[in-house]
């Protein structure tokens, strides 16, 4: 099974020039900077402060997700997943990256439930979603997630749901249809379980919602889906051994963070993202979860204030060619481009010929599709290299379990490197809990009457400001 590589020729002063490229005596003092941090990270690893490290080899989780699924599976017309950010983005990007586009729509390409996931409180959107459901519902499983249960999104698509089971198929049926994802011992949604008796699975202990996936969380919509888990966490696992090595330039998560974070520091502050792959198109969102939360921070850990962190920035080629591409070659060189390329597609598609009256189209009659794809993606590069801009490239053999677990691992250690570099907590969100909180404050929830008084002279419409 082969391995994703990792490409940074083209961030190096050979190809870009010395005023934006890396040297060789910059890639040294990286190289300084970054390789006590490998040993920093594996330390932290082994004394258990870093719990999403050993998510893909916990035989456990797989197991229990597996033997749900497997119970569930038969009768389920439709899995439905409550929940947000860290609880939602995962299964996103994992039906994205490992189903068929037409997975919902076209039973012959489905190989398990049609998939649909609530990760917001828009009335339109779950007002359609009620109508089509309402008779399906003893065909269809809502797994609801949340680590708290104290997140108002998250909390209220689940009510709405209780309530409408309830309503339609008594106490059993709610209890039938809903499997809950949440901490092993405390929360909101741990106390809900355990009195209403919900199946349930876990979040496991000091595993924050961004780096979940690899847990109950993220696995059990994918089992349900057909996804082979195992493939993923063996794909983790593998990209486990190679971001521990201790040998800077054979570490890809280290040498990623550490670029970086040279360009965070030299006037390139936005970091994008940009697959030639819509299977791959969604991970950019999970991509942009895990290094907003993680490296957004006011305060490093020696308590000084630093407001650092590096704009995630998710672009999808060749769509995005027609619509950012511009600004990327001519606007401020303050970004950092990774390209996700793959080499080899599933399925290919040859371009038909070219009508008669236009044979300037000749040139694609013929052709492969996965090739014109890929030639984008190169003629993107190029042209982005010209302007001095610096590129990174994930190159994927193919898009399957093993090589998008392999990703997911490989952005989660970067992550935690990348932290490592800021001198920040990158397993924190304080700046998340004040919004939750304020949201409790607006709803009216006991105890956030202060936090009301407080919030209303900035969300008041002022009319003198009102044209
Ligand atoms: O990464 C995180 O910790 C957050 O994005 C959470 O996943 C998100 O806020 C949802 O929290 P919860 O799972 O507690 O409902």
């Amino acid at each position: 099974m082969k391995q994703i590589k990792f490409y940074y020729k083209n961030v190096t002063a050979d190809i870009i020039g010395e005023k934006h490229g890396i040297t060789e005596a910059q890639f040294k003092d990286l190289a300084q900077t970054t390789i006590p941090l490998i040993t920093q990270l594996n330390q932290e690893r082994k004394s258990g402060q870093t719990p999403y490290r050993d998510l893909p080899f916990n035989e456990q989780i797989g197991q229990k997700v597996k033997d749900l699924a497997g119970q569930l599976k038969d009768n389920c017309e439709n899995l439905v997943i409550l929940g947000i950010g860290g609880s939602a983005l995962g299964n996103i990007a994992l039906q994205t990256a490992l189903n068929p586009y037409m997975y919902n729509l076209d039973s012959n390409q489905r190989t398990g439930p049609r998939l649909f996931v609530f990760d917001n409180v828009d009335p339109a959107q779950l007002g359609s979603f009620l109508k089509w459901i309402g008779d399906k519902l003893d065909k269809t499983i809502f797994n609801v997630i949340s680590k708290s249960g104290r997140t108002a999104e998250t909390a209220s698509l689940f009510m709405v749901i209780r309530k409408l089971l309830l309503d339609t198929l008594g106490l059993d049926g709610l209890k039938n249809q809903v499997v809950a994802t949440t901490d092993a011992n405390q929360g909101t949604l741990r106390k809900i379980t355990d009195e209403t008796g919900f199946r349930c699975l876990e979040v496991p202990d000091g595993v924050g919602g961004r780096f979940s996936v690899l847990s109950a969380v993220g696995l059990f919509s994918a089992a349900m889906c057909g996804i082979d888990i195992d493939a993923l966490l063996a794909g983790a696992r593998d990209m486990d051994e190679r971001v521990s090595c201790e040998d800077f330039y054979k570490n890809p998560a280290a040498i990623n963070a550490a670029i970086n974070y040279h360009y965070y520091n030299r006037d390139k502050k936005n970091s994008v993202i940009m697959p030639y792959s819509y299977a791959l198109k969604d991970l950019s969102d999970w991509y942009r979860q895990i290094w907003a939360e993680s490296l957004g921070k006011t305060k490093a850990l020696d308590g000084s204030d630093v407001h650092v962190g590096p704009t995630p920035i998710k672009a999808l080629g060749t769509t995005d060619q027609h619509s950012q591409v511009q600004l990327y070659r001519e606007g401020p060189n303050d970004k950092l481009f990774t390209f996700l390329q793959v080499e080899n597609f599933d399925t290919d598609i040859k371009i038909g010929p070219a009508p008669e009256c236009a044979p300037e189209l000749s040139f694609l009659a013929g052709a492969e599709m996965a090739n014109l794809l890929n030639s984008e993606k190169k003629a993107t590069e190029y042209a982005l290299l010209k302007d001095k801009r610096p590129c990174l490239t994930v190159l994927f053999d193919k898009v399957n379990a093993y090589t998008v677990g392999q990703f997911i691992y490989l952005y989660e250690v970067t992550t935690s490197f990348a932290g490592a570099l800021f001198g920040i907590n990158t397993y924190d969100q304080p700046a998340v809990e004040l919004g939750k909180d304020a949201t409790f404050a607006l709803m009216g929830r006991d105890g956030y009457q202060d936090l009301a008084e407080q919030i209303k002279p900035l969300t008041t419409i002022d009319e003198d400001y009102l044209i």
